[in-house]
């Protein structure tokens, strides 16, 4: 990770957030953005992939392959990542390659080989005999899981807690973030350091996400854990007006933007759970921003698509 440390913000800014709501239910909000860690290789990417590009450097692989959808937050930060640090990579891609998807244009100007491959294939992995056809054009690489968790991932994400020293903040009664695949809940369980209780915000429709998270972490700190599945918002990468209204609407007071897939719902949820009197009066709440805003680039994209078909 060498050649991305000089342009790395760390420990990652935190900021006290002031909303009217947050007045009125007397809430300490502070948010800590990860999103401004890297201009690309941001929040819980950079978190997850430190260890696991560290380890790439000590052996002699010099390619890694990696899953993702078309408009992957995972994959445009590991095209970046390892461009900087002179690893090839390369994406399988669920379903099409669009060329003009602002995500995969931006992975193949960092040199990232991309592979479409079919829906089920993905959901298959290395066992699908189309995953197994791309894989056997390379020699020697190494495989980083889809959305980079894995028991590397953890470690990185883990120093999040350690860097709470720095922030000058209240010990957090909470610490509230968005849920995918669980790499980054489990990362913040994994610290021997945890005060907090955690919320997680599923991005996702499952109902499997707590046992997901404790086998990544091992089931430490399993009492500190809440997932909260209720603002998913029909699914995964699926949105509204009421969802993209409110995104808006908080950037408009806070100046923080929020993406659409992750952080727009997680904090959806966290202003709603604070309206319904979730919390009680004076808790401290840290809000863990994971980045994820190239998205927007991509959901301008479809949304110009759509119009453009319409019109
Ligand atoms: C911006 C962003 N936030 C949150 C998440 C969810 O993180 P995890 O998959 O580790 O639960 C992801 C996906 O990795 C993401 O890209």
């Amino acid at each position: 990770m060498d050649h991305l440390t000089s342009e790395i913000i760390l420990p990652s800014p935190v900021f006290k957030i002031d909303l009217d709501l947050l007045c009125e239910k007397k809430i300490n909000l502070f948010i800590k953005r990860d999103d401004l860690i890297h201009p690309q290789v941001s929040g819980n990417k950079y978190r997850k992939l430190k260890y696991n590009l560290t380890h790439l450097s000590e052996t002699k692989i010099k390619t890694v392959i990696t899953f993702g959808g078309a408009f992957s937050n995972h994959i445009h930060a590991l095209s970046a990542a390892c461009h900087k640090i002179g690893l090839e990579s390369v994406g399988i891609i669920r379903g099409e390659i669009d060329e003009n998807n602002p995500t995969l244009s931006f992975c193949r100007k960092m040199g990232m080989q991309l592979h479409a491959v079919s829906r089920t294939a993905y959901k298959e992995k290395e066992s699908a005999e189309e995953v197994k056809e791309i894989l056997q054009k390379y020699s020697s690489y190494q495989i980083i899981e889809e959305g980079g968790s894995n028991h590397l991932s953890k470690y990185g994400v883990a120093e999040i807690i350690d860097e709470l020293h720095f922030d000058n903040i209240p010990t957090p009664d909470f610490i509230v973030l968005p849920c995918g695949t669980g790499g980054t809940t489990a990362g913040l369980l994994w610290s021997s350091n945890l005060k907090s209780q955690i919320l997680s915000i599923s991005a996702l429709k499952t109902e499997h996400l707590f046992e997901e998270i404790m086998s990544l972490c091992q089931r430490k700190n399993e009492e500190k854990l809440k997932v909260v599945t209720d603002y998913h918002f029909d699914g995964y990468a699926k949105w509204n007006d009421t969802l993209l209204n409110f995104m808006s609407d908080f950037e408009s007071k806070t100046s923080i933007p929020l993406d659409h897939v992750y952080n727009g719902k997680a904090m959806f949820g966290l202003c709603d759970l604070i309206a319904k009197d979730y919390f009680k009066p004076n808790t401290n709440i840290l809000y863990l921003h994971t980045g994820g805003l190239q998205g927007l680039q991509g959901l301008r994209y479809i949304q110009n698509k759509k119009d453009h078909h319409t019109s």
